[in-house]
């Protein structure tokens, strides 16, 4: 842990509701007068949404995959400095929108097998996890066209395609099944299904009533 606050992440494939599902559990918490920070990766401090559109913008084959887990790293770690610790340590809960676990899958297992890196780098320069992953688990298929629906200037990722997304959403479960921190969600029902499923391993995981 970083601080005396609670730092949960929400992880799983494009489309899969993350962020529906973040902001939904932020609402919740501020409902219940919790002090809540809502961010995301890439991104949640000024110079990591920097660095989110010299990843996600422009000509993707512009960056090796080296490079690249370089940036997302670089991004996290000023996340964590600008945004992340500061709030945990007055007692915030955090609750990001991805975080470590996405350069686990996407850089470590996409181009190349890179995992050992990813490690090395997260081990050196970023030195902590959330105490509880929530992975929204979805169809591949089912997650594409939700995001492609909502697409914007951000196609980098989505434009990997159904295969890869498959690929990725066998990575995160394997992944999941080795990390107690990581809990399985099912995201196939309707938004409010799916807030339930996540508020009842939410509360399991900080003790309190809702
Ligand atoms: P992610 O952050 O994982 O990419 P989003 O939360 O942005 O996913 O959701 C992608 C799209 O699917 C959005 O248009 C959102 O409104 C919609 N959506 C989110 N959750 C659900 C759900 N449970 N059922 C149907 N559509 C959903
Ligand atoms: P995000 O904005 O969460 O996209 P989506 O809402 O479609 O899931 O993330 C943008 C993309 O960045 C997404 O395709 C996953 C990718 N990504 C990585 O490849 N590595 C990382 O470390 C992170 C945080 C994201």
């Amino acid at each position: 842990m970083a601080g005396p606050g609670r730092f949960i992440s929400f992880e799983g494939i494009d489309g899969s509701g993350k962020s529906t599902q973040a902001r939904m559990l932020a609402d919740r918490l501020r409902r219940m007068r919790q002090t809540v920070v809502l961010t995301r990766e890439p991104g949640g401090s000024t110079g990591a949404e920097e660095i989110r559109r010299l990843v996600l913008e422009g000509d993707p084959d512009r960056w090796s995959a080296e490079t690249e887990i370089l940036l997302f790293t670089a991004a996290r770690r000023d996340h964590l400095e600008k945004t992340i610790r500061p709030a945990l340590a007055t007692g915030a809960v955090v609750i990001t929108d991805r975080f470590a676990d996405s350069t686990r899958i996407y850089q470590g297992i996409t181009r190349g097998d890179l995992r050992a890196s990813v490690d090395a780098l997260h081990d050196l320069m970023i030195g902590v996890d959330p105490d509880l992953t929530l992975l929204i688990d979805i169809d591949p298929g089912v997650g594409l066209s939700r995001a492609v629906a909502r697409a914007g200037s951000e196609l980098r990722f989505e434009d990997m395609g159904v295969d890869v997304q498959r690929q990725m959403r066998a990575g995160f479960l394997n992944l999941a099944a080795k990390t107690a921190r990581i809990q399985v969600i099912d995201g196939a029902g309707s938004a409010d299904v799916v807030a339930e499923l996540v508020w009842t391993r939410v509360q399991a995981h900080l003790g309190q009533a809702s």
